[in-house]
Formats: structure tokens, sequence, C-alpha cells
């Protein structure tokens, strides 16, 4: 028996070619485990009306982790038209697999490294090396939401509250509400993980981005509940930098900075900035991470246009295999990943179509083997 389970999620497009040279990196690495495919994406949702079936999540219930390519979503009214005719006009709902794998094994963290590889023209400076903690299942994606209100919510909020007042001659139908959502066991889950992170990895300084002076009660208690675990880590500083300013000293400053940490919605956003100082989206890997289960996945689309052409860069779905195998704890094999990509950034002759080259997504696998 293998040392290892690991659940195999290609998805749509793009996904699959870079899952391809994943298998291939992970074999010459020696890694010992066992792959297993699950059905996620797209092509289920068209034929089955659901893009993550129930064999799919009662399979990731027996991994020990995943590894997952890239899903294709589309706006409401052109998933409902994708559906085979017998499953249209059923009321049938498109979501996202990926946010619904996050949600339904509580992957809570999100971890996001992005940093600036020595040799890479696409870094936007050199020295770069942050790493994003974002809170993964609540806030803005709490899946709390209403369009139209109904009047029930309307009422008892305005009980609680004044100002919902200032709606009070619009009607329910044209009203639309998202609520942002924060536990204290949330926010001091992802403060933790961000200074865990910090202390393990030598980091100086833990920044919370969040927005208390507008946004009280919900970035309050994430900066509130920094302050408290901050306490447990007297080696590093917290910062603490509103969301607007973070995006301009990020482009300002970036090397000042390492862990930040921050909730679902700012984390999004933030995290994609940070991505292209260091390459953009062919650069930019993660880990989805719960207690249970731990899904790692490169945090680039699905790329339809590209899809079968052997082209993308398969960086960001490697350096994601390798945070996988950091959480298995193959630490050694990691580091082995990591410096053989390293070294075939910094040697220049490989270079994918977002670099200006002309390598190919498996050429480029090719020259990270090579390099092991
Ligand atoms: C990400 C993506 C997802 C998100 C989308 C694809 C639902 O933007 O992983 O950052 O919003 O979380
Ligand atoms: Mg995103």
């Amino acid at each position: 028996m293998a040392k290892y389970r690991i659940g195999w999620l290609p998805g749509d497009g793009v996904g699959n070619d870079v899952m391809a040279v994943a298998r291939r990196v992970l074999d010459a690495l020696g890694l010992d485990a066992e792959y297993i495919h699950g059905d996620i994406g797209w092509e289920f949702w068209k034929a089955e009306g659901d893009a993550l079936p129930q064999r799919t999540i009662d399979m990731l219930n027996s991994v020990d982790c995943a590894l997952f390519g890239a899903i294709t979503s589309l706006p409401k009214e052109e998933c409902e038209a994708a559906l085979v005719p017998e499953l249209q006009g059923k009321g049938l709902i498109y979501r996202s697999p990926i946010v619904r794998l996050r949600q339904l094994f509580n992957l809570a963290t999100n971890l996001r490294p992005c940093k600036a590889f020595k040799g890479n023209p696409l870094n936007y400076k050199d020295g770069i090396d942050l790493v994003v903690f974002r809170e993964n299942t609540e806030g803005l994606y709490s899946g709390v939401e209403y369009h139209p209100v109904p009047d029930e919510v309307r009422d008892v909020l305005k009980k609680h509250n004044k100002n919902m007042g200032k709606y009070d001659a619009v009607a329910g139908e044209d009203l639309a509400m998202s609520c942002r959502i924060f536990s204290r066991g949330g926010c001091e889950s992802i403060i933790r993980a961000a200074f865990d992170y910090a202390q393990q990895h030598g980091y100086k300084s833990v920044t919370v981005v969040e927005k208390p002076n507008v946004v009280r009660e919900t970035s309050g208690l994430m900066v509130r509940t920094a302050r408290e675990v901050a306490k447990d880590f007297p080696g590093i500083e917290l910062w603490e930098t509103n969301i607007d300013a973070m995006c301009m000293w990020l482009v300002k400053n970036p090397q000042d900075y390492g862990v930040l940490v921050s909730s679902n919605m700012f984390g999004d956003i933030v995290s994609d900035l940070c991505a292209q100082l260091v390459g953009g989206l062919g650069f930019a890997s993660s880990g989805n991470i719960g207690t249970k289960l731990a899904v790692f996945e490169p945090t680039h689309g699905s790329a339809p246009k590209y899809e079968g052409m052997d082209k993308v860069n398969p960086l960001a779905m490697l350096l994601s295999a390798k945070l996988m195998l950091d959480w298995l704890g193959e630490s050694e094999l990691a580091s082995k990943l990591e410096q053989a990509i390293a070294a075939v950034i910094a040697k220049g002759e490989a270079r994918t179509y977002d670099m200006g080259g002309s390598t190919k997504c498996s050429e480029m696998a090719d020259a990270v083997i090579a390099e092991l």
C-alpha cells in the first residue's frame, strides 16, 4: 500500500494540462502515493446538474489530501442554458465547487505564498517574499444573502439598528443583501495560523489587513483578536493596515512586508495583487487547509482557450504540489521541488508564454524534472 492517498481533481480546461505535468513531477520526486481521480467541474454540471457530485465528496472523505486543477464558471443564465435538456427548468443552481469544498470540509485556512524567484522577468521588484493567510469559509462567502430581502429580515434589522430605516422606501425586490459574518473562532484560527507560520519560517511581522475604522464590527473583531493572539508571539510584530492603504503600500514597498492575514473577500483581493507582484497567476500557488483535509490548487482559472494546447505555465501548479508536500510532512521533497523550480527560473532557458518565451507546459515540467 502506498504511504499516501491523494485525491486527484483536474477539473476543467488547463486544469488537465497542469495536473498531467504535476503527476510526472511527483513521480520523478518519488513520492509514495496513490492518486484517486475525482469528477469535478463543468462537464458534471452540464450532464448531472452538479459540479461536485456526491461520489467525489465521498472519495475526498477517504484521502489524506487533494490536488485540484481549475474550474470553469459562468454567469447564472449561461449555466442554466448549458444543462442537458432534461435538467433545464428544474431550478438547479450552479455553485462554485471550490467554494463548496472549502465550506463542506471546513478548509478554513487559505495559504497563498507569493515569492519573487530570482531571475523571473515578471517580478515587479526583486526581494518580495509575501505570504497571504486568507480566512476561507466566512465573511462575505458565508452564503447568507437575499434578493429580494424578505420583510421579516428587514423588520428585525430595523428593530435592532436604526440605520436600516434608510431603506424604508425601497421595495424588497429592489434590495439585495450579502451578510459579512465573522466568528471569533474563525478570526482566531486564521490569525493563529498566520503567526504560527511567521514563527516557523522566520518572518518578523504579521500584518492584519482589514478596515476597522468603517466596518467596525467584523473588521473590528478580526483586529481585536489579532491583538490578543499576538501576545502569544512576542518575537513577531503585529502591524495593522487598512485594506485600501495596504494595496497602495504593496505597490510602493512590497519588500517591507512578510505575512499578511485577512478575511475572506479582502484576502481574495489582496492575494491577487500579491500574485501579480511576483509574476502573476502562473506563479500563484495555494493551499486550502482544514483539520481533516487540505486541497492544494493553483489560483489561476481554467483558461478554456488554452485547453489542451500544452501552453500554460505549470509553475503555479508545481508550487501548489510543493505546498502539499510540506503539509504531508515531506519537507525534503518539498524543498527539493522548490529548489528545482528556482533553478529553472534562475537559468532563464525555459520560459513559458507568460514569461515572454515559447516553452510549453510539458517542457517546463521537463526542465524542473531535470533539476531534481
Ligand atoms: C480564488 C478564486 C475563487 C474565490 C473563485 C474562483 C470562486 O477567486 O480562489 O481566489 O473567490 O475564492
Ligand atoms: Mg481569487
